[in-house]
């Protein structure tokens, strides 16, 4: 086993096969987030990139964006602000359908959220396919945000999002692959 001083975020991660269904490794960040070195490490790393640029608003994607995303936003100094699963959200919306590595979904952003011209990060856990973030970039764009950087702790070079999003001209930032 390696070391605790030694250890990098993707040692904190584990891999469950077969979940949410046959096929699919799901890589499990409860543990990443459960272990006190392992969550600042991995919110120390997602920020690293924009010390000292300026970003006027954090928008993580639900669910396990938000716990990354609202840490991320209280180190900045920032705001945060949620893309929740379609329902959820008791304001006015708009809304972007998608889908995902196992499935397919609804995404939705109070409309009020953010100002035109504010500067985002956005963040998430894991870039597989990158529907999910692309849902959340057009959300944010259709409010006229400005998005810095998408930022992820774990990317599935194979799934093709981390390209699907660069293709769109976003800049992304992952931790480990
Ligand atoms: C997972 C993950 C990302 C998304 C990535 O969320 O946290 O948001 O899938 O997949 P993609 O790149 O193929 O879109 P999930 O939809 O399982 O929701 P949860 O965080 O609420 O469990
Ligand atoms: N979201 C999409 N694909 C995933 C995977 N393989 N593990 C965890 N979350 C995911």
């Amino acid at each position: 086993a390696v070391a605790p001083k030694d250890k990098t975020v993707k040692d904190y991660i584990r891999t469950i096969v077969d979940f949410p269904h046959e096929g699919i490794m799901f890589r499990d960040v409860t543990t990443l987030f459960a272990d006190p070195r392992g969550f600042r490490m991995a919110v120390d790393q997602m920020l690293h990139p924009y010390a000292g640029q300026r970003i006027d608003k954090v928008v993580g994607l639900e669910a396990r964006g938000f716990i990354l995303g609202g840490a991320i936003a209280h180190q900045l100094g920032t705001g945060f602000v949620p893309v929740r699963k379609k329902g959820k959200l008791p304001g006015k919306t708009i809304s972007e359908a998608y889908t995902l590595e196992y499935g397919e979904a609804i995404v939705e952003l109070h409309e009020d959220a953010i100002e035109p011209g504010e500067t985002i990060l956005l963040v998430d856990d894991l870039l597989a396919t990158g529907g999910t973030a692309e849902a959340g970039i057009k959300l944010i764009e259709r409010l006229g945000g400005k998005i810095l950087s998408c930022a992820f702790v774990i990317d599935l070079p194979e799934l093709g999002g981390r390209k699907k999003l660069e293709a769109m001209g976003m800049d992304v930032s992952v931790l480990c692959e």
